[in-house]
């Protein structure tokens, strides 16, 4: 059986930045409820007039993520692609980046469908079909277009969502290699999947003019269950993996958790006594990008020379379904 290793990463994010201040004056919010609430400062917008969506973010974090390695894009066989609005539903995003990065050799494109977890389900995916030998080198993004879901007149929404992209490039590690994917936890509990639903748009209700007079193309959520749960599963899913792998929580380098509010990152890193010098955190910055967040948050540590190589990495994520994941690495 081969090993997987993180080979390279970039990440992409849009440069219109909307701060809480600049919320304040679309919708009844304030700085303060918002930072005390989520610990978010500002975020990114994507501009659909300057040609960012999903498949254009993504192909400039390739760039950034070839720069830093020796493999060529056409080296790629598989391109796995998180996200929830896709650039349009068919061809699927993965192939638009295909197109966008010149990639002839007509490799494997597939799109994943699993909210806030989708990088950390991709992650594991493409593990099982590197380890298995189906696919050498794959190209997995993790990238939203959140600003297209947000119902920019919830306020209990609108303030919590950002725009961004990150990749990372995955290989199959030498034997004498240090590198490696040493577990990896999936799932889903659809008994609360309408706590965080977008009910139009697909083939169960059309977009109707009733359906945009109830503004139900846009997500809806409720905080309080989604809040709870992911405490509690990203805690659960955490301790499972380390106990799976034999390892403790003191050999843990670096804590990538999925960044939807600092509350919720606090709260889970607390159980495991990790402290803020080993958990990364950019939610500020960047409010919660969705399955765009872990994948972001990495390549900002390993840009910033946190994450070296041989360190133990624990990354966890809740989201939309709801679906969850968690995966330790060797990076
Ligand atoms: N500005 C000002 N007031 C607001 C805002 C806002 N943006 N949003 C809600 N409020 C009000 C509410 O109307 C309510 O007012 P009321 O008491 O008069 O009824 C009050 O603030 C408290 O609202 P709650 O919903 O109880 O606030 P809570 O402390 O639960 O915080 C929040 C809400 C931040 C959404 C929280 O529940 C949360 O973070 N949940 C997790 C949601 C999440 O992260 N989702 C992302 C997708 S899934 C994922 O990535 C894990």
């Amino acid at each position: 059986m081969y090993k997987t290793k993180i080979l390279a990463t970039g990440h992409c994010v849009p440069n219109k930045i909307l701060t809480n201040d600049d919320l304040s004056k679309m919708v009844d919010t304030s700085d303060q409820w918002i930072t005390e609430r989520t610990g978010i400062k500002e975020r990114r917008i994507a501009d659909l007039s300057k040609g960012e969506y999903p498949s254009t973010m993504a192909a400039a974090a390739a760039k950034e993520a070839f720069s830093k390695c020796n493999l060529e894009p056409n080296d790629i066989d598989l391109i796995l692609f998180s996200v929830t609005i896709p650039d349009m539903f068919t061809p699927n995003t993965a192939s638009w980046v295909q197109k966008h990065l010149g990639i002839t050799n007509n490799c494997a494109c597939l799109d994943i469908n699993a909210a806030c977890s989708g990088y950390l389900y991709g992650l594991t995916v493409a593990d099982a079909f590197i380890k298995a030998g189906n696919f050498k080198n794959i190209l997995l993004f993790g990238c939203e277009l959140t600003s297209r879901f947000n119902n920019w007149e919830d306020r209990s929404t609108c303030v919590l969502f950002g725009d961004g992209c990150g990749v990372s490039i995955l290989t199959r590690a030498e034997e004498n290699e240090a590198s490696e994917v040493l577990g990896t936890v999936l799932g889903c509990d659809s008994s609360k999947g309408e706590a965080l639903i977008l009910r139009a748009g697909g083939a169960v209700k059309p977009i109707t003019h009733e359906v945009l007079e109830n503004r139900e193309q846009f997500i809806s959520m409720d905080g309080q269950v989604v809040f709870k749960s992911a405490v509690k599963t990203m805690t659960s899913q955490c301790a499972q993996l380390l106990e799976q792998t034999g390892l403790t929580k003191d050999d843990v380098t670096w804590f990538i958790p999925h960044q939807a509010n600092l509350r919720i990152i606090e709260a889970v890193a607390h159980r495991f006594e990790f402290p803020k010098e080993k958990t990364i955190i950019n939610v500020q910055k960047y409010a919660n990008t969705s399955s765009a967040s872990i994948p972001i948050g990495m390549n900002e540590a390993l840009n910033d020379g946190k994450i070296n190589r041989g360190d133990l990495v624990l990354l966890t994520a809740f989201g939309g379904g709801l679906t969850s994941g968690t995966v330790l690495l060797r990076y």
